[in-house]
């Protein structure tokens, strides 16, 4: 069973603990404000193995790299100009970048998956004091286990990963609650791999460049992590659901009240006030919550497409997609 570790109430201890477990070439849960990350040694092939094999990920889909600052990334990585701005208003905190890996970083190639390019981050909050008192970049996925549903809490992780895992650091929810938004700059356009934690209309704003989403880049899917079903609960899922079946799990949003729904087995509101911040902090664990419910489905009441909505829709659709086939 996995040591938890709380981090404010025993930060030394965590820092340490983690120093060491990370130099064994084993991976630690660090918390970060999107969600909790499986974190080990981006220059150790072993260590990096050991994150493929605990979340049963196929090892043709890279993983981020994570950062202290701006210098350690800039060991590994080319930035642009566009890139460095982007970094530089948004880091740390939930933006990751696909940059050219530098012919000199000592990332191993197992966590680019081979890729010329690497995805890195800063992210913000504790983890970043592990990757600073590590000194070297910390690969890391969510700390879930491959196409389920991503832990934004310690609990979440014990509960899935914590019989293959030495320790856990626990420093509560995660704030965002939603992965980091990956962008990719290709000259003056900037692209969106996948959305996330940081609100796109933001990005619009500091750059005044629109940027791309799949569907108006040609419908290409660039992140090969973000292919078919994904996030998936156990319970199957409805998308803008008008009424509740009987038995059904529900999750709404804004306080609009759905016909039926004193049937539901369980009803959860994302954000009763309507807020779209909040409701993407609560995402992820009423899903488990809905799916603990041990109702066959999760139906889901309307969610406004807009700021972080975008992002909150994109888990819901992936969670509602064909179990078969495609990656998990
Ligand atoms: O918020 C987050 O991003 C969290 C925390 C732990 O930082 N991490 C996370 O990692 O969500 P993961 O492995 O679950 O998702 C990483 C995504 C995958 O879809 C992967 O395919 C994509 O990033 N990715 C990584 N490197 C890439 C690259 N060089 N080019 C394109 N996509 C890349
Ligand atoms: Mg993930």
């Amino acid at each position: 069973m996995a040591e938890i570790i709380d981090t404010r109430t025993d930060p030394e201890a965590a820092l340490s603990r983690a120093e060491e477990v990370l130099s064994e070439g084993r991976p630690v849960a660090i918390p970060t404000e999107t969600v909790y990350g499986l974190a080990a040694d981006a220059t150790n092939p072993d260590a990096i193995s050991h994150i493929y094999e605990m979340k049963g990920r196929p090892r043709f889909n890279p993983l981020i790299c994570h950062v202290s600052d701006v210098a350690m990334a800039e060991e590994h990585v080319a930035f642009d100009p566009l890139s460095r701005r982007l970094a530089e208003a948004f880091w740390p905190g939930p933006l990751t970048l696909i940059l050219p890996l530098k012919t000199t970083s000592k990332v191993h190639p197992l966590a680019s998956a081979g890729l010329d390019t690497l995805g890195v981050r800063m992210p913000d909050g504790f983890s970043r004091k592990v990757i600073a008192r590590f000194g070297r970049p910390l690969a890391a996925p969510s700390a879930n286990t491959s196409g389920k549903i991503s832990p934004t809490t310690a609990a979440h992780v014990e509960a899935d990963l914590g019989e293959k895992l030495l320790l856990i650091l626990d420093d509560g929810p995660s704030q965002i609650g939603l992965e980091s938004t990956i962008l990719k700059v290709e000259g003056d356009a900037i692209r969106l791999l996948r959305p996330g934690g940081l609100d796109v209309a933001d990005v619009e704003r500091l750059t005044g460049t629109t940027v791309e989403r799949p569907s108006t880049a040609g419908a290409t899917i660039e992140a090969p992590g973000m292919l078919a079903s994904h996030y998936a609960p156990g319970a199957s899922v409805r998308l803008n659901a008008t009424s509740v079946v009987g038995g059904e799990a529900l999750i709404r949003f804004g306080g609009m009240t759905i016909n039926g729904e004193e049937n539901a087995a369980v009803v959860l509101d994302l954000s009763p006030s309507g807020n779209l911040r909040e409701a993407a902090a609560h995402l992820f664990d009423y899903m488990k919550r809905a799916d603990a419910s041990g109702a066959a489905t999760i139906a889901f009441g309307p969610i406004p497409k807009e700021g972080l909505g975008e992002a909150i829709l994109d888990r819901i659709e992936r969670a509602a997609a064909p179990r078969d086939g495609g990656l998990v």
